[in-house]
C-alpha cells in the first residue's frame, strides 16, 4: 500500500507543495492549514501508537443529530482499524493514556473551544490537528470533531506521500446537515450498500444520509385502472411482525428488519454519518393504499384521503410500530407533491409533528409543498423544518423529479421569502444537484459537479448551502443565516428497480459526493484540484468495496485450463485433502479453486453428479472480461452457469444475468453438445456478451457482440432502452444444484477490455 501512497506523492508533489505554503490544504473539503515557519516533515512510517486520552476516552456528545454517538475511544478504534487498511501501517499500539508519546497520534478534546457555523451557533464538529516533529495530536470539540480530524490526518497522509509537513489545522463544518439522499423505496439496497455509501461520504466529512424508505413508482392516473394502480411497484421497506402492520410489507427479501435496520445505523454513525428515515404521506402513498385502499383519494389512489376519519390514525400507527428503530432526533414525514386540500394537510402534517415529539421526542422535516400564504386558514408549525427541492404541485406530470424545468424560476415556492424569512428552518436540496438513476426526461444521471464549483451568482464561485438560486441572488439569504440548516442532494429511482443494479446509485454519486461535500462544508476547492486529487484520495478510501475491485499484479487476474488440472492423473499430497483438490490459477495471482468434480479422459472437469468448483473470488466490478469454456450437454430451465457475490449467469433459456433482484436476458442461448467460450464483457457503464464455438486447446476467444439493457418502464406510457453495468460473478462454477450437465473446459477473468 505504500508504494501507491509514494506514487501518489510523486504525482501531486507540485500541486501540493504550492498549497501548503498558501496556509490551505487541497484536500476534500480544503483544510485550513499555517504550516511551521521552519518547515520540516513528519514521517507517517515513524507512527509507533495511537493513544486515546484517558481523560475523555469515555465521553460521548450527545448535542448532534444521533442518539447514538459513538465515544471518543470507540471513533479511535476504527480510525486505527483505517490506518493499518489504506494507510498500511502495521503493528500500531492503541493504548488508552494521559498524554501523547514520541511518534504517536494522540486523540483528545478540548474544553473551551468554540468553533462556529456559518451562521454564528456553536459547533461541536470542529477539531484541530497539529503535526510536531515527534508526532500529531487531534484535538476536537466533541468525538465527531476528533473523527473528522482523522479524516484530515488520513487525507494528508496519503497526499503527502507519507512526509506530513509540520503545521497546524483548525478546521470546521460551515453547516451542520451535510449529506445525500437515496431512494430505497423504488428501489432496494442491502445493508452492506448503505454502511459502504456511509463510508464513502464519511471520508469526506458528510454526516447525514436520508434513507427514503415507502413510495411507489409515478400513479399514471388518467391511464391506468383502479386494478392497476392497486398493483403498480409500491414498496415500504421496513419489516416489523407486529399485527398492526401485517400486510403493510408483503416483500420480506427486499426489506429491512429491525435488526438490519439497528446495523446500518451502527455502521454509519461509526463513521459520524446519521441516517434519517422518511415514510412518504400524504402523497407517494400507494405503498399504504394498497394495504388500505379504503384510504386513498378516488381519483388519484397514490395520495391519502386526508378527510378519511382513519387516515391519520393509521400513519400514527405507522410511525408507532417503527419510531424507537430510529436512534436519531429528526424524522422526515415526506409529505411531498400533495394535490389534495391544503388546510388538511397542514393539519395532518402538524399533527404528526405532535405526536413524533410527544412519543418518541423527535422533531420531524417534510419536503417543501405548500408554503404559509394569507389566504389559509392554517399553515405548518414553525417547528417542522423544510426540505426544499422546487417541486410543482398540481396537475401535469410530477413525480419528485419528472418535471418540466422552468429555468430560473422556483415553481413551487421561493425558500427565501416563503420559509426563511418566515422563520422555517431549511435543508437546501435544490434540483440542481438531483439525480434520476439511469435515464430521465428532465435531470441528470450523476451530480452536476461542474454547479457546485460554479454556483454562485454572486462570485460565480462556489455553490454554498445558503444558495438558493444559483442563477439569482435575490433569492438566496446571507450567508451567516441561521435558518439554513444545511444541504441534502437526492438520487431518485423513478423508474423503478429494474433500471439499474445497487452500484449504480454509488457511481452516480462516485464524483458528487466529495465535490459537494467540499461546498457542504464550506471548502473552496477549485476544479482542477479537484481533477488532481480526487483520482489519489479515491484510491485511499477506507471500507471501499463499493467497486469490486480484485488485487492483481497485472491485468490477467485469474486463469484456468487444462494445465490447471492436467496433474490430477498424477495428484500430490498437498494437492489434495480427502476427495477435494486444487484447480490451479496459472495467472501470477494464485487465486487457486477448490473442486471435488472429476477430471474426463479429455482432461476437462465433469459436471455431473454430486460436486462443486469453488473459486475465492466474489464479484468482479467494471472492466473486465469473463469468459468461461463450456461443453453443454443439456440443461432446464433456469440453470446456473456461475453464481457470485452480488450476481448469477444463469440460462433461462435465454443467457441471462440475475442482478440486484432483476433478470436481464440476451436474445441468445448457448448451442449444445459442442465447445464454446462464454464471455461476460463489463466496460465502464456497459455489459456485452458473446458466445464463440471453439476447440478445446484453443487461446480463449471473447467478442463484444451482443450486449444486456436495462429496458425502463416510463409511467406506463413508453420503454426506454438503456445500458446496464453488471458485475461478474466469480464464485461457484457449477454444483449440483446447477440444472445442467457437461464439461468445464477453463476460464479467463482479464481487465484486458477488447
Ligand atoms: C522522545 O524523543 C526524544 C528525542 O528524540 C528523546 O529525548 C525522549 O527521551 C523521547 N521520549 C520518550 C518518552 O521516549
Ligand atoms: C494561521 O495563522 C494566522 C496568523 O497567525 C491565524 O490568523 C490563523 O488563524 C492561523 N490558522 C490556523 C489554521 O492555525
Ligand atoms: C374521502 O373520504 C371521505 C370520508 O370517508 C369521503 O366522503 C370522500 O368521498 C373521500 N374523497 C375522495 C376523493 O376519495
Ligand atoms: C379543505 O378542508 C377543510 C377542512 O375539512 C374545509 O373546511 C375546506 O372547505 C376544504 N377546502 C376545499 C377547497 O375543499
Ligand atoms: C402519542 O402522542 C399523541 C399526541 O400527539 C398522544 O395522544 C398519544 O397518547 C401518544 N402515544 C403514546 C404511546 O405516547
Ligand atoms: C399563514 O402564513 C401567512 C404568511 O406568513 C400569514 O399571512 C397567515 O396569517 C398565516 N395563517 C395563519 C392561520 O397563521
Ligand atoms: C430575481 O429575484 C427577485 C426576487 O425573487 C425578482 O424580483 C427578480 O425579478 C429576479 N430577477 C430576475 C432577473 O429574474
Ligand atoms: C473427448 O475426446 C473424444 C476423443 O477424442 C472425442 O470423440 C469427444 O468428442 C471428446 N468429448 C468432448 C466433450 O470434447
Ligand atoms: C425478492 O423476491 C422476489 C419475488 O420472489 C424476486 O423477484 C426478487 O428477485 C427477489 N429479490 C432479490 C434481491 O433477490
Ligand atoms: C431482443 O430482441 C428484441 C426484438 O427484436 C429487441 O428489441 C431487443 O433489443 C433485443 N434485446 C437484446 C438484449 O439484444
Ligand atoms: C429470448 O430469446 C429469444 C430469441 O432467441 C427472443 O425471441 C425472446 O424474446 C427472448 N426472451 C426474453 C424474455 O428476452
Ligand atoms: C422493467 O419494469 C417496467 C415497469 O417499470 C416494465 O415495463 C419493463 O418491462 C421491465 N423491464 C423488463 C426487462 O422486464
Amino acid at each position: 500500500m505504500m508504494a501507491f501512497v509514494y506514487l501518489a506523492y510523486l504525482c501531486t508533489l507540485a500541486t501540493f507543495h504550492t498549497l501548503v505554503s498558501s496556509s490551505r490544504l487541497a484536500a476534500i473539503p480544503t483544510i485550513p492549514f499555517n504550516a511551521s515557519a521552519d518547515g520540516g516533515t513528519w514521517p507517517l512510517s515513524s507512527l509507533k501508537s495511537i493513544i486515546t486520552d484517558s481523560a475523555y476516552a469515555d465521553r460521548v456528545d450527545k448535542s448532534g443529530e444521533t442518539n447514538m454517538p459513538p465515544s471518543l475511544h470507540e471513533f479511535g478504534g476504527v480510525f486505527a482499524s483505517d490506518v493499518f487498511d489504506v494507510l498500511g501501517i502495521k503493528h500500531l499500539s492503541l493504548p488508552v493514556g494521559p498524554a501523547p508519546q514520541n511518534n504517536s497520534i494522540f486523540l483528545t478534546l478540548s474544553e473551551t473551544s468554540s468553533y462556529q457555523y456559518a451562521s454564528g451557533e456553536l459547533s461541536a464538529e470542529g477539531y484541530e490537528l497539529e503535526v510536531t516533529a515527534s508526532g500529531v495530536t487531534i484535538r476536537g470539540a466533541s468525538p465527531l470533531g476528533v473523527w473528522w480530524g482523522t479524516r484530515s490526518f488520513i487525507q494528508l497522509a496519503v497526499l503527502s506521500g507519507g512526509e506530513l509537513p509540520l503545521g497546524k489545522i483548525v478546521d470546521s463544518p460551515g453547516w451542520k446537515i451535510r449529506g445525500m439522499m437515496l431512494d430505497a423505496a423504488r428501489h432496494y439496497y442491502p445493508t452492506e450498500f448503505i454502511s459502504e455509501i456511509c463510508s464513502y461520504m464519511s471520508f469526506f466529512k458528510q454526516n447525514t444520509l436520508q434513507l427514503h424508505l415507502s413510495d411507489n413508482l409515478y400513479n399514471n392516473a388518467k391511464l391506468y385502472s383502479r386494478e392497476q394502480s392497486l398493483n403498480l411497484y409500491a414498496r415500504f421497506r421496513l419489516w416489523s411482525d407486529a399485527s398492526e402492520v401485517k400486510g403493510l410489507n408483503n416483500f420480506q427479501n427486499e426489506s429491512y428488519t429491525k435488526e438490519d435496520y439497528t446495523g446500518m445505523q451502527e455502521a454509519c454513525a461509526a463513521r459520524g454519518v446519521t441516517i434519517i428515515p422518511e415514510i412518504e404521506a400524504p402523497g407517494h402513498a400507494l405503498p399504504i393504499v394498497q394495504w388500505k385502499p379504503e384510504l386513498g383519494m378516488s381519483d388519484d389512489l397514490s395520495l391519502l384521503n386526508l378527510s378519511h376519519p382513519d387516515t391519520l390514525p393509521t400513519m400514527q400507527t405507522i410511525w408507532g410500530t417503527f419510531l424507537d428503530w430510529f436512534n436519531c432526533k429528526t424524522v422526515h414525514l415526506g409529505a411531498d407533491e400533495y394535490t389534495g386540500n391544503v388546510s388538511e394537510y397542514n393539519h395532518f402534517v402538524n399533527q404528526m409533528a405532535g405526536f413524533m415529539r410527544n412519543n418518541g421526542s423527535k422533531s420531524v422535516r417534510i419536503w417543501g409543498t405548500f408554503p404559509p400564504k394569507p389566504e389559509y386558514d392554517n399553515n405548518i408549525s414553525k417547528d417542522v423544518s423544510i426540505q426544499h427541492c422546487a417541486i410543482i404541485t398540481g396537475q401535469s406530470i410530477p413525480i419528485h423529479s419528472t418535471l418540466i424545468m422552468f429555468l430560473g424560476e422556483f415553481f413551487e415556492d421561493n425558500p427565501l421569502f416563503d420559509y426563511v424569512q418566515n422563520n422555517y428552518s431549511v435543508v437546501n436540496s435544490d434540483d440542481t444537484f438531483y439525480v434520476v438513476n439511469k435515464w430521465s426526461g428532465s435531470y441528470p444521471q450523476k451530480v452536476n459537479v461542474a454547479k457546485t464549483f460554479h454556483g454562485n451568482p454572486a462570485t460565480g464561485g462556489p455553490w454554498e448551502p445558503y444558495i438558493f438560486d444559483t442563477k439569482n441572488s435575490t433569492n438566496n439569504p446571507d450567508r451567516s443565516n441561521k435558518n439554513v440548516l444545511g444541504s441534502i442532494a437526492p438520487l431518485w429511482n423513478d423508474f423503478g428497480p429494474n433500471a439499474t443494479v445497487y452500484s449504480e446509485a454509488y457511481y452516480a454519486w462516485r464524483e458528487g459526493i466529495p465535490a459537494l461535500a467540499d461546498k457542504q462544508w464550506g471548502g473552496s476547492l477549485l476544479t482542477e484540484e479537484f481533477m488532481n486529487i480526487f483520482p489519489i484520495l479515491h484510491s485511499s478510501i477506507p471500507y471501499l468495496w463499493l467497486e469490486d475491485r480484485i488485487e492483481s499484479d497485472g491485468p490477467e487476474i485469474l486463469r484456468f485450463d487444462q494445465e490447471s488440472w492436467a496433474y490430477q492423473h498424477h495428484p500430490r499430497r498437498d494437492d489434495q485433502a480427502g476427495d477435494t483438490w486444487r484447480v490451479k490459477d496459472l495467472s501470477v495471482n494464485d487465486y487457486s479453486a477448490l473442486t471435488n468434480c472429476s477430471v474426463t479422459a479429455n482432461v476437462t472437469i465433469a459436471f455431473a453428479g454430486e460436486c462443486a468448483l469453488m473459486t475465492p473470488l466474489l464479484s468482479k466490478g467494471r472492466n473486465y472480461v469473463l469468459t468461461l469454456r463450456l461443453y453443454v450437454h443439456h440443461f432446464e430451465k433456469d440453470a446456473t452457469i456461475i453464481e457470485g457475490q452480488k450476481t448469477t449467469l444463469m440460462l433461462t433459456p435465454n443467457i441471462t444475468l440475475f442482478a440486484s433482484g432483476n433478470y436481464y436476458r440476451l436474445n441468445s442461448t448457448v448451442p449444445l453438445d459442442t465447445w464454446f467460450d462464454l464471455s461476460i464483457i463489463g466496460k465502464d457503464d456497459r455489459t456485452f456478451a458473446s458466445i464463440q464455438e471453439v476447440r478445446l486447446g484453443e487461446p480463449f476467444l471473447a467478442r463484444a457482440d451482443q450486449e444486456f439493457q436495462a429496458i425502463l418502464g416510463v409511467n406506463g406510457e413508453s420503454l426506454v432502452w438503456a445500458p446496464i453495468a453488471i458485475e461478474a460473478p466469480l464464485t461457484k462454477i457449477w454444483g449440483s444444484d446447477a440444472q445442467w450437465t457437461g464439461e468445464f473446459g477453463g476460464m479467463l477473468l482479464t481487465t484486458d477490455v477488447p
